[in-house]
């Protein structure tokens, strides 16, 4: 943490609202504020921005990887990534449920040509041996299999709950992937929150893989970016998909002090919003007609199961009269998510919230 800076769990920004919906909700605190302001900046598409390139280098570092790009989100870090890893027609093994699968307009298909093979697991988190499984080579299939080249894997695992993979699970996909000529790409938009919660760093839980994209505007409280790290050779050949995806940015310094600020201020500061979702989990798990999976709650989500026949849609409307926010996941199941702005009395009004519609 930088000298004299305060780490902050509180609403700098005046509402009546405790939102729950995702960690992404956050607002750039006052001190944040500052270092945005001070910035120095420069055209980052001429590769003249001083803060980009701090960023980048403060990224890859903390990453133990040789080089670094920004990028505009964590759906664009994963996009370009992608790309640059594979070629039209190629396979990308992943997680059934994961994010690059679901949630980012399918993306490998329309931007990379590619199919994906999906692979399920418990809470998310897949295995070596059914990735081995999974990996499909054109070779020596008379030309019937696409070629998987890449495996994604993501922690930690948002539709698993926020669940994190053991970093001896992550070693042995690599191995797999390597062996069956994979790469292996990790989206980590939440990994610090993994680091933190398994007390081992970031750049050993990403040791064996390719590449990684984090994000900087989840949990950590960035208002914008993500960054995406590899070798210097994967990251020049992504600077040229970052272009062609309209990605470049002038000076996007600006944004990227944010984003420094994030990483120097906001990680350790994590295992708060762990304490709290677990708090709350267990809280709600012991009241009639809910049910958390409380092994599933290793960081910031909670993801809580409607066991009393409520629609899951109702009950956040309900919720909402009381002043909290979540997103429903399915009509059965509801996920509430903590970050830097939920307070210690904001957990307890979102469960008596729970309690008052029970
Ligand atoms: C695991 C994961 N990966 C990638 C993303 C995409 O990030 P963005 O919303 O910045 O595109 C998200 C967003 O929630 C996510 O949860």
């Amino acid at each position: 943490m930088s000298e004299g800076v305060v780490p902050i769990t509180m609403r700098e920004y005046s509402t009546d609202r405790i939102d729950l919906r995702s960690d992404t909700v956050t607002q750039p605190t006052a001190a944040m504020r500052e270092a945005i302001s001070s910035a120095p900046v420069g055209d980052d598409v001429l590769g003249d921005d001083p803060t980009v390139k701090a960023l980048e280098a403060l990224a890859a570092n903390m990453l133990g990887k040789e080089a670094a790009l920004y990028v505009s989100s964590g759906t664009m870090a994963n996009a370009v990534a992608v790309r640059t890893h594979t070629n039209p027609g190629d396979e990308i093994v992943l997680e059934k449920d994961s994010h690059i699968y679901t949630y980012e307009g399918g993306g490998y298909a329309a931007l990379s040509g590619c199919s994906v093979a999906r692979v399920s697991g418990p809470s998310g988190i897949i295995s070596a041996a059914d990735v081995g499984a999974a990996i499909r080579k054109t070779e020596g299939s008379q030309g019937h299999y696409p070629n998987a080249t890449l495996v994604c894997l993501e922690n930690t695992s948002n539709r698993g709950g926020g669940s994190c993979y053991p970093v001896e699970i992550i070693d042995e996909i690599c191995e797999v992937a390597k062996s069956r000529g994979c790469a292996v790409h990790m989206d980590g938009a939440r990994l610090f929150n993994a680091s933190v919660a398994s007390g081992i760093s970031a750049a050993r839980l990403v040791e064996n893989c390719d590449t990684v994209s984090i994000c900087l505007s989840k949990g950590l409280g960035a208002p914008v970016g993500s960054v995406l790290v590899g070798s210097s050779d994967f990251i020049n050949q992504a600077h040229r998909w970052r272009k062609m995806f309209g990605g470049g940015m002038r000076q996007a310094g600006i944004i990227a002090a944010a984003g420094i600020f994030s990483l120097e201020n906001n990680v350790e500061r994590l295992a708060d919003d762990h304490a709290r979702a677990r708090r709350f989990g267990e809280a709600v798990n012991a009241m009639d007609g809910y049910s958390v999976d409380l092994s599933a709650v290793q960081t910031n989500m909670v993801y809580v199961t409607l066991t009393a026949g409520q629609d899951a849609n109702q009950a956040v409307q309900g919720l909402a009269e009381q002043g909290v926010d979540l997103f429903d996941i399915s009509p059965t199941s509801l996920r509430a998510v903590f970050h830097l702005h939920v307070t210690d009395e904001d957990v307890d009004a979102a469960i008596n919230a729970f309690a008052q519609i029970s």
